[in-house]
């Protein structure tokens, strides 16, 4: 049997940082939005675990969220078989897209299906907040969601809107372990309360969702990466509705009136932006199932 899968990428359209907690993370309020940009993961049965991977600078080791889900599964369910998981990456690293906790929770999944363990989506949900806060909005497959406690607390979001933007990487990446400890408390106050911004996108209302965008972890994220303010400036230039960064960053999303006008901001963004930035266009994922195939050879 050989499984494939797809992990999608995330936005924060609107992330709020309520203070630090004891335990060290900082408590939220967050709303995610998935992404068509997507990774792939193909797992086929074996003795032993293994990971290879389409990006080189990538880290193989037990350190890679894709092993520590697939041992944390393992341990959980008493599985003495392995995999042989291949991670095609597209959604770029270190850049607020979620890209490493959608990887994680797809490995859940695909084991579960793999080995047949048939655990139900509340314990992988539950799994995956042991490995990341970001991790438990990718196990249930909503377009949009509200993230609360570290993020890992998700509530989804029913909308309308399917969503275009033109995403900006600049070639510098930021830690998030680094932007939260460097983040200045208390922050100014934001424009919209999450309560507004969730009536907004159940509304359907591009307008007001387009004023109530906003990130706790810009200004800090800013002052460790100056391009951020740079790049927000062209997408407002360029007349994105409303212009972000995403998580701790350095990715940048401009929300646009629709496809034809993300096309145009992108191909303008293109020709100013330094060769290594990377630049791309997503719209809102609608729910699929993320399985692409599923084949008995
Ligand atoms: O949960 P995750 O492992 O993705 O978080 C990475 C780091 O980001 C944490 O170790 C912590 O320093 C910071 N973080 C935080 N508050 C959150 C989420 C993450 O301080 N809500």
């Amino acid at each position: 049997m050989m499984l494939r899968l797809l992990a999608p990428a995330k936005l924060n359209l609107y992330l709020r940082v309520l203070g630090k907690r004891p335990d060290g993370y900082h408590e939220l309020e967050t709303i995610f939005e998935r992404l068509d940009l997507a990774d792939t993961l193909t797992f086929e049965p074996a003795d032993a675990l293994s990971l290879t991977c389409s990006d080189p600078t990538l880290s193989y080791g037990e350190d890679n969220l894709v092993l520590k889900a697939a041992r944390l599964l393992q341990r959980e369910a008493g599985v003495v078989r392995g995999a042989r998981i291949h991670l095609e990456k597209r959604i770029p690293v270190a850049a607020g897209l979620g890209g490493g906790s959608s990887d994680a929770a797809a490995a859940l999944d695909g084991l579960n299906r793999l080995w047949a363990l048939n655990l139900p989506q509340q314990r992988l949900i539950e799994l995956a907040a042991m490995l990341g806060s970001d991790v438990p909005f990718f196990i249930a497959p909503q377009p949009f969601a509200i993230g609360l406690g570290r993020g890992e607390r998700c509530e989804p979001l029913p909308s309308p809107l399917r969503l275009a933007h033109v995403l900006v990487v600049p070639a510098e990446r930021l830690s998030t372990a680094e932007v939260y400890a460097g983040a200045q408390f208390p922050l100014t106050p934001p424009r919209r309360s999450l309560s507004m911004v969730a009536h907004a996108l159940r509304n359907g209302s591009l307008r007001e969702l387009a004023d109530g965008l906003w990130n706790d972890l810009e200004p800090e994220a800013i002052r460790r990466c100056p391009v951020i303010a740079t790049i927000r400036t062209h997408l407002k230039d360029l007349g994105c509705l409303g212009v972000r960064m995403s998580g701790s960053g350095s990715g940048v999303f401009g929300l646009c009136a629709d496809t034809a006008h993300a096309h145009e901001v992108a191909a303008r963004i293109r020709a100013m932006a330094p060769r290594a930035s990377h630049i791309d266009i997503a719209h809102t994922e609608f729910p699929s199932s993320r399985v692409v195939t599923s084949a008995v050879p």
